[in-house]
């Protein structure tokens, strides 16, 4: 039945928007480093026996727990670990001495080849190595490996690897050709995906499981833009744009894109599925957050990445949402009517079934005693549906109740009525 398969269609896709909780993160924001469970309650990471100075980048490997952070006027080391296993005693590492000609703008983990790989806007190059066993510590110039040495004015920024599909994608901030561009993890077959109308770009992230990237840039006069695409480079289009952010880090969850600016310090949030319009602000700093990843309980399974089909399925969403209302609240709202319509009317639809299946003399004609059962039943699923989303939103459309004794037997007549007219 086709129209049974659109109401399923826009009964799970209201239900998903609704449902939609944030991330947890890891924050670095000046000496601090914190974690912010979704999106609500925080509590500071405390390092052991460290002093942290200004955090910057950040890297998370959700199967060893470990995270990489660079801590930029730290004396001795540009790179440094930590384990955030529960009874870890929290000791910091240092993996990647200093030099004096380096930099690490950015960080990232692949876990298969169990590399740590950063960029470098001084030597201009994306350099990697291996973090094979715990307590490495590695000078640079001895099992430091270059991935990539770009062009004498590049300046890689940040870089995000893609343990599923093998990439590598990183930012070039070149003052008048800024690119985003992409190779192996190897390095071979580098090219550039992203390279015109590129203004000032600051932050990039990949959604590995979407597999769509995010950028951000600054336009002139105080606006900012966020733009995205799929990861080779199409279907370019603009995720948001506002105003009064400098935007100091961008990362990609499950539902949600979060970043975080410089002048304010504050962290944002907006879904992905533009069901919103309205950025959220999660956090206030008392420095600029330049490190936000996802902190993951388990490592990605690659084996839920979208399948070009389903990436149709989330532009459809996307638009249907669209379509709806631009403003969030106005949407919510037309979002719960919507869903309390559309179950009432897929249990009529099954009613209909149910009732399709049995002689229609036979209802009119029977006791009450055996035929209320099923009206019953949607009685109540009806009262528990509705007490759900009562519970879940204050705003809740009301639908009209029967009550309990008088209403079951209209409710009754109606069904048997719909049915011998069918
Ligand atoms: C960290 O700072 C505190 C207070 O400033 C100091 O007492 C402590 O010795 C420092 N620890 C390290 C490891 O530098
Ligand atoms: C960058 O680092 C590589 C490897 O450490 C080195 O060979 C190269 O000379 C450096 N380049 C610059 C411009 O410092
Ligand atoms: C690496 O550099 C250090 C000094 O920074 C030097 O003592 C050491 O010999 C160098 N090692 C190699 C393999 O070049
Ligand atoms: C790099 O990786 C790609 C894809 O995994 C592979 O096809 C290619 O042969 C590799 N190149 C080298 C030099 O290992
Ligand atoms: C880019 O990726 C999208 C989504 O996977 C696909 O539809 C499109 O054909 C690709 N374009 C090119 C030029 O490969």
């Amino acid at each position: 039945m086709k129209l049974e398969a659109f109401v399923i269609f826009i009964w799970l896709t209201l239900a998903t928007v609704s449902s939609y909780t944030h991330d947890d993160l890891i924050i670095a924001a000046g000496d601090q480093l914190e974690l912010l469970s979704q999106g609500t309650t925080y509590r500071k990471l405390t390092l052991n026996s460290y002093n942290a100075s200004k955090l910057s980048a950040l890297a998370y490997d959700a199967t060893t727990k470990r995270l990489f952070f660079s801590d930029i006027r730290h004396l001795e080391s540009h790179i440094l670990s930590v384990s955030l296993e529960d009874e870890s005693p929290r000791l910091v590492e240092e993996i990647i001495e200093k030099n004096n000609d380096e930099t690490v703008e950015s960080l990232a983990y692949d876990p298969v080849n169990k590399m740590l790989l950063w960029t470098d806007g001084f030597n201009r190059s994306i350099r990697q190595v291996q973090i094979d066993n715990d307590g490495i510590h590695a000078k640079e110039n001895t099992s430091v490996e270059v991935v990539h040495l770009l062009e004498s004015d590049a300046r890689p920024q940040a870089l995000v690897s893609d343990p599923c599909t093998r990439m590598l994608y990183w930012t070039n901030i070149h003052n008048s050709l800024p690119t985003i561009e992409r190779s192996h993890i190897n390095g071979s077959q580098r090219e550039v995906i992203v390279h015109s109308d590129l203004l000032q770009l600051h932050a990039f992230d990949l959604d590995i499981m979407e597999q769509m990237i995010y950028w951000a840039e600054d336009l002139r006069n105080g606006f900012f833009l966020i733009e995205r695409s799929y990861v080779n480079g199409s279907g370019r289009e603009e995720f948001y744009h506002g105003f009064g952010h400098f935007i100091a880090s961008l990362t990609v969850g499950e539902d949600y894109v979060y970043w975080s600016d410089y002048d304010r310090k504050k962290l944002w949030s907006l879904p992905k599925d533009g069901s919103s319009k309205n950025p959220v602000n999660l956090r206030t700093y008392r420095n600029p957050a330049m490190g936000v990843v996802v902190y993951r309980n388990e490592p990605l399974n690659c084996d839920l990445i979208s399948s070009p089909e389903s990436l149709a399925v989330v532009v459809q969403k996307t638009e249907l949402i669209e379509n709806l209302d631009s403003s969030s609240s106005t949407a919510l709202l037309l979002g719960f009517s919507f869903v309390c319509l559309v179950i009432m009317a897929l249990m009529i639809l099954l009613i209909l079934q149910f009732l399709k299946s049995r002689d229609c003399k036979g209802i009119r004609g029977s006791s009450k005693t055996e035929d209320t059962v099923p009206f019953q039943n949607f009685s109540n699923t009806l009262f528990k549906m509705n007490e759900l989303s009562q519970m879940e939103q204050q705003q809740t459309v009301n639908v009209q109740m029967p009550e309990n004794s008088s209403g079951l037997k209209r409710d009754d007549d109606f069904a048997t009525l719909i049915k011998c007219e069918f």
